[in-house]
């Protein structure tokens, strides 16, 4: 197969960040993408649905005329969230879910959640509404080893809120571990998964057996090859709990390239081409269109998108960077310089 046409994906896991990256970043998605969820965790992070309204509006201001792309929001979960605030933002169409960060999991999550049995009454109220709960699954705890942390999260935090909250859907984002993918299969359809395109080409020797490559540096880490392909396995043969979610997190590189490095790769701008080569090279083109296109707007109850894009084999290569206008100055590209064998031709 050289060509490809499908309904046009949907990105259910996006950072574009605010001000001039939100202008440089965002444009990346809407061209390929029919809607997208952003991520709440700006600085200051998007709490509430007045702040998530606005957020949108910036959103929205950005994209280039006539794009029909429309960004879907998230609330950012702390321990003061408040239900009532969370339940009028989803009924009004503001929220589209909640976003779980243990606090310091991650890029901008210090407001993030300490104390769970705070959440439970946001928790049965999204139970009660329909909306659903995005975690960033990973377990702080500093016993707990880095490469551990999805598993030991979904064992002690998933698993009783399955048995406490059973008409909750869930969601573990940027799924990254076997154990991971089998706990997901396993708990299907109440529990669905993103899947990186980092993820599904990268191990954890790439990222450090060569050099150090911060460019291969995220959250939750690259792991092993096991893991690796365990995740190409479940994105590429279609089963409806996993879909596409790239966490694209673009950082200024002068913060990638500090002592202390950010976490995120901004993969945006070869995203969907990227999956549609892990789905060739794994013989399972014909399973893109469910895992880009499909099986996110199931697990959120919304339709697919009736657009649709072509795909082609047809060598391109990746551009470096991107130019930030203002102090933030230029963000590099995951996979900048190298060949691209797929292309977005329609
Ligand atoms: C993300 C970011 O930069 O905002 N970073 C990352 O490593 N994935 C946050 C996140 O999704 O964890
Ligand atoms: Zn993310």
């Amino acid at each position: 197969m050289d060509r490809i046409t499908i309904r046009k994906p949907d990105d259910w896991h996006l950072h574009v960040r605010d001000n001039d990256m939100l202008r440089a970043a965002l444009p990346h998605t809407a061209k390929n993408f029919g809607r997208a969820i952003l991520m709440p965790n700006l600085v200051p992070p998007v709490c509430t649905s007045a702040e998530a309204a606005a957020y949108r509006t910036r959103a929205m201001a950005v994209l280039p005329e006539g794009s029909t792309f429309k960004p879907l929001m998230t609330c950012y979960l702390t321990d003061a969230t408040d239900p009532d605030d969370v339940e009028r933002g989803f009924k009004d169409g503001i929220f589209t879910g909640v976003k779980l960060y243990p606090a310091n999991a991650t890029t901008n999550s210090a407001a993030g959640v300490t104390d769970y049995k705070k959440i439970e009454p946001v928790l049965a109220r999204m139970e009660k509404i329909g909306m659903r709960f995005l975690m960033h699954a990973e377990e702080v705890d500093p016993a707990v080893d880095v490469f551990d942390r999805e598993a030991v999260f979904l064992e002690r935090r998933l698993t009783p809120w399955l048995k406490s909250f059973p008409g909750l859907k869930f969601i573990v984002e940027h799924l990254s571990s076997k154990i991971g993918v089998e706990f997901v299969r396993a708990h299907a359809p109440q529990v669905g998964a993103s899947i990186t395109p980092y993820h599904l080409q990268l191990n954890r020797t790439d990222w450090l057996g060569w050099g150090n490559r911060p460019y291969m540096y995220c959250m939750p880490v690259i792991k092993s090859e096991a893991d690796r392909l365990a995740l190409r396995d479940a994105a590429t043969t279609g089963d409806v709990c996993f879909f596409l979610g790239t966490d694209s997190a673009p950082h200024a590189v002068a913060k990638k390239l500090a002592v202390v490095g950010a976490a995120g790769l901004f993969n945006a701008p070869v995203a969907i081409e990227t999956y549609a080569q892990v789905f060739d090279e794994e013989g399972k083109l014909e399973n893109l269109e469910a895992f880009a296109s499909l099986n996110g707007p199931r697990h959120y109850n919304m339709a697919p998108n009736e657009e649709t894009i072509t795909l082609a084999r047809e060598s391109w290569i990746a551009p470096e960077e991107i130019k930030v206008v203002g102090p933030e100055e230029r963000a590099l590209i995951y996979r900048g310089g190298e060949t691209i064998p797929w292309k977005v031709v329609g």
